[in-house]
């Protein structure tokens, strides 16, 4: 399903990229480590002039983790580019991002260079969660200084390195129909933006494939990986649905009720670890979506 969606508040979180970018050094993005391609921007280089870009997959705890090392090499190939993977369980991430930062910009050290960094995230991808934490025992708001608008947020990770977070969130920019729905599924995008059963139907038409045996661990369905495969998409949001008694009066199978099951179950990781793409599948989505 195609789904575009563009939050009210980009207007603002472009220009003020546009107006910072030209004092910064290295721009961090975050990126959900479930789905590190979709959830990445390819419009947030050409906004900030191809700024050398710390990539932060984000949310480790929930994705693969055999599929997590393969975004941090595909990402660590390309020039100007360092990945790294982060969660919110880790206290101290701030020696994380400047190593990162330093790898990408490293003469900019020392008070007289101090690094100069943006942060910048689709929403849900825990960008308030990780500037909590990095904040909790630095300066935080620096809105009285100069150049420094109301809603932008400095902190001072150490007494040379300055990271900026953005106002408002950056959009995710969907260019594959696969990343609309993904991005969907993960929380990313507006309530109203997507129907609910059509999501869960492409993410079980997913996940039976490459996560058979979690989906019939959670959901008791008493089948084996081969047998779940070879059911129909809606044939195992039914099963789903007859299993967690989402159903109706007259015996009515609740269809709505099963996807927000599914759809709470995966974003909370009671699924399991589950990554919805690997690098080679999205340069497959890339390139298919450049020839049509
Ligand atoms: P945002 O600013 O980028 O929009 O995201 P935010 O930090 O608000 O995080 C979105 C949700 O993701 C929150 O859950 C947050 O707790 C969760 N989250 C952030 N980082 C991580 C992580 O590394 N791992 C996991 N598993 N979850 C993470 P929520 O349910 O919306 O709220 P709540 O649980 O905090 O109440």
């Amino acid at each position: 399903m195609a789904i575009q969606w563009f939050p009210g508040h980009m207007h603002l979180t472009r220009k003020t990229i546009e107006e910072r970018i030209k004092d910064i050094d290295v721009v961090i993005e975050l990126l959900d480590a479930r789905l590190p391609g979709s959830s990445a921007n390819p419009l947030l280089a050409e906004l900030t002039g191809h700024k050398p870009t710390l990539k932060v997959i984000n949310k480790q705890d929930l994705a693969d983790p055999e599929r997590t090392p393969l975004w941090l090499d595909w990402y660590n190939a390309k020039l100007e580019t360092h990945a790294i993977a982060l969660d919110a369980s880790d206290a101290a991430p701030a020696r994380k991002l400047i190593d990162g930062c330093r790898k990408l910009a490293p003469t900019r050290v020392g008070l007289s260079r101090p690094m100069r960094v943006l942060i910048c995230g689709i929403p849900n991808v825990g960008k308030s969660t990780l500037i909590n934490t990095l904040s909790a025992k630095r300066q935080a708001k620096t809105g009285d200084e100069a150049g420094v608008t109301k809603q932008e947020q400095r902190i001072v990770l150490a007494d040379d390195f300055y990271l900026w977070d953005t106002p408002g969130m950056l959009w995710p920019r969907i260019i594959v129909d696969q990343s609309g729905d993904r991005l969907a599924a993960s929380g990313a995008v507006g309530r109203n933006a997507y129907d609910e059963e059509a999501v869960v139907l492409d993410l079980l038409a997913y996940l039976k494939h490459r996560y058979a045996a979690q989906l019939d661990e959670r959901y008791k369905l008493g089948l084996t990986p081969q047998e779940v495969s070879e059911l129909h998409d809606d044939e195992l949001l039914e099963k789903i649905a007859r299993k967690r008694g989402a159903v109706m009066s007259g015996g009515k199978l609740n269809m709505q009720k099963a996807s927000e099951i599914v759809l709470t179950d995966f974003r909370g990781g009671i699924l399991g670890r589950i990554s919805l793409e690997t690098p080679a599948e999205f340069e497959t989505w890339l390139a298919e979506a450049a020839v049509k």
